[in-house]
């Protein structure tokens, strides 16, 4: 594959701008630079620098993001900025999508792809995918909430009750609430519905995708292969 055409496929502009950090020197190959646009380049597996930064190619882009509060997962958010403002350019240009939404005050673990068949499928809730989130809650929990979020609870708009794959109560005003669906405002519906208040949402797990406790709020990185291979067993259901 040309080079140019592979630094275009990672997100490094048009083709002409390609070309052009590649004319002026700035991309090398295991230190190597590289200054003619149409080598050809074995890209699987790839390892390059562009203006000192070292990348791999990658032909699909999954990652995740310890979202902070005050991000909006829209490419036109309304009043905060989009958590797209925490990647690198690179990232957003090669239109990277957030895999289903967390409200803008909502934390935790989200997953991020340029594939849109993988999107599509973990977005929708058919495969009733688990969610894992820290619930706290306006009023204290009793047996009662927790009854009820398990039976389920009428939701407006919704045919049939939605109720809890799990929940737990983890402290005096907070939940470990599972659901399968990933609908509009779900766990702040449900909770509601169940006659209480979120006050605070943080999704910890997706599937058997843990929030990794070395990644800050604000910090993306990739899903690496063991990752990959248990998102793909889940996928294969
Ligand atoms: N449920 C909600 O209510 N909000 C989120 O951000 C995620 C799930």
């Amino acid at each position: 594959m040309q080079i140019e055409r592979i630094l275009q496929s990672q997100g490094f502009g048009s083709r002409k701008q390609c070309r052009a950090l590649i004319r002026a020197g700035l991309v090398s190959i295991e230190g190597r630079i590289i200054d003619n646009p149409f080598e050809d380049v074995a890209p699987a597996g790839l390892q390059f620098t562009v203006d000192g930064e070292a990348w791999t190619y990658r032909e699909k882009a999954y990652l995740m993001l310890h979202k902070p509060a005050g991000y909006e997962c829209s490419r036109q958010p309304q009043v905060h900025r989009p958590v797209f403002a925490l990647l690198p350019r690179q990232l957003a240009d090669r239109d990277v999508q957030c895999v289903g939404r967390l409200d803008q005050d909502t934390t935790g673990l989200l997953l991020l792809s340029d594939d849109g068949q993988f999107i599509h499928v973990w977005s929708s809730g058919k495969k009733r995918i688990p969610k894992v989130y820290e619930v706290t809650i306006k009023h204290p929990v009793d047996d009662a909430l927790v009854a009820q979020l398990l039976a389920g609870v009428e939701l407006h708009d919704e045919p049939a009750p939605i109720a809890a794959a799990a929940c737990v109560q983890t402290g005096e005003r907070s939940l470990r609430l599972t659901v399968t669906e990933g609908k509009y405002h779900q766990v702040k519906r449900m909770v509601a519905a169940a006659g209480n208040r979120v006050e605070g949402l943080h999704r910890s797990r997706i599937g058997g995708l843990s929030l990794p406790d070395d990644l800050a709020p604000g910090e993306w990185r990739w899903l690496n292969e063991t990752e990959l291979a248990l998102l793909a067993e889940l996928e294969a259901r």
